[in-house]
């Protein structure tokens, strides 16, 4: 409703009269000190994340390893304008509006004004950068979810129970306490938990699912490197729960093919 209001002002014998409010904003000495700190906040946490947050995130061994990331960043990248404008605000008042001088401050402040253009910017450039993420999620998710789609799926079912993962593959009745899948291959994965709420989380693949009991939840991944990888529990799950975690041997078809065939325990295994 106020948004009505505030368009229907804008009428065409206002135009003039608000463009000349905007630059007469613009002008203003503590408008413009905001804007400085608007760009040094804007530069300082972009070229933070920039900086640092790669090196927080796992290296990559699925495509949806890659999306999880690059999916991190245009988070982050798209709200630094808008932590920006908090923290500049912040800046001016604490800098340039701050109470000098021994006597108490006056008891009463001048009245705040509000200003329709910068509230029209604000509502407008903040909703655009929500849509974005919007669609962007939308489309991530669909790619994401290809490999439960996927006709040819190898299916394996996860249980969690403290403080222990286990596998088991059901096409090739064997249990094993660690992963192997073949690369380029999509797997599903049917988590259950024996006891407790776990969390089968695979830290490079970029997948995470609640272990729940009497319960299956459903991940899907296509491992894409060849590699020995973390499996771990993302669940407060009791004592040792830090310690509940195991391995994910990522290797060729035909290594797989003949660790399927070997009956022997998975200790005998060669680390890939
Ligand atoms: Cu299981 Cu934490």
């Amino acid at each position: 409703m106020w948004l009505m209001q505030m368009l229907s002002e804008t009428g065409e014998d206002t135009t003039k009269q608000s463009g000349n409010r905007v630059s007469s904003f613009l002008s203003r000495r503590d408008v413009q000190q905001a804007i400085r700190a608007w760009v040094f906040w804007a530069v300082t946490l972009g070229g933070l994340g920039y900086l640092f947050i790669p090196h927080l995130m796992a290296d990559s061994a699925s495509k949806t390893m890659d999306i999880v990331k690059s999916t991190f960043m245009a988070f982050y990248y798209t709200s630094v304008p808008v932590a920006a404008v908090v923290l500049a605000i912040a800046t001016q008042t604490v800098l340039h509006n701050r109470h000098t001088g021994t006597a108490p401050p006056p008891d009463d402040n001048p009245a705040i004004e509000t200003n329709q253009m910068a509230n029209i910017v604000w509502v407008v450039i903040s909703s655009a950068l929500c849509v974005f993420l919007l669609v962007w999620g939308l489309v991530v998710d669909n790619v994401v979810a290809e490999p439960s789609r996927a006709a040819n799926a190898t299916v394996v079912n996860v249980t969690g129970q403290q403080w222990i993962w286990t596998f088991n593959y059901p096409d090739a009745h064997k249990d094993t306490s660690e992963l192997y899948l073949p690369v380029d291959q999509p797997v599903i994965f049917k988590v259950q938990s024996k006891d407790v709420t776990h969390a089968f989380w695979i830290v490079q693949m970029g997948i995470k699912i609640n272990a729940n009991r009497g319960e299956i939840t459903e991940t899907a991944v296509t491992p894409n490197k060849i590699g020995v990888f973390d499996v771990r529990c993302a669940e407060l799950c009791g004592l040792l729960h830090a310690h509940m975690q195991t391995r994910v041997h990522v290797v060729s078809k035909a290594d797989y093919e003949k660790w399927l065939a070997n009956q022997g325990s998975v200790e005998q295994w060669p680390a890939s």
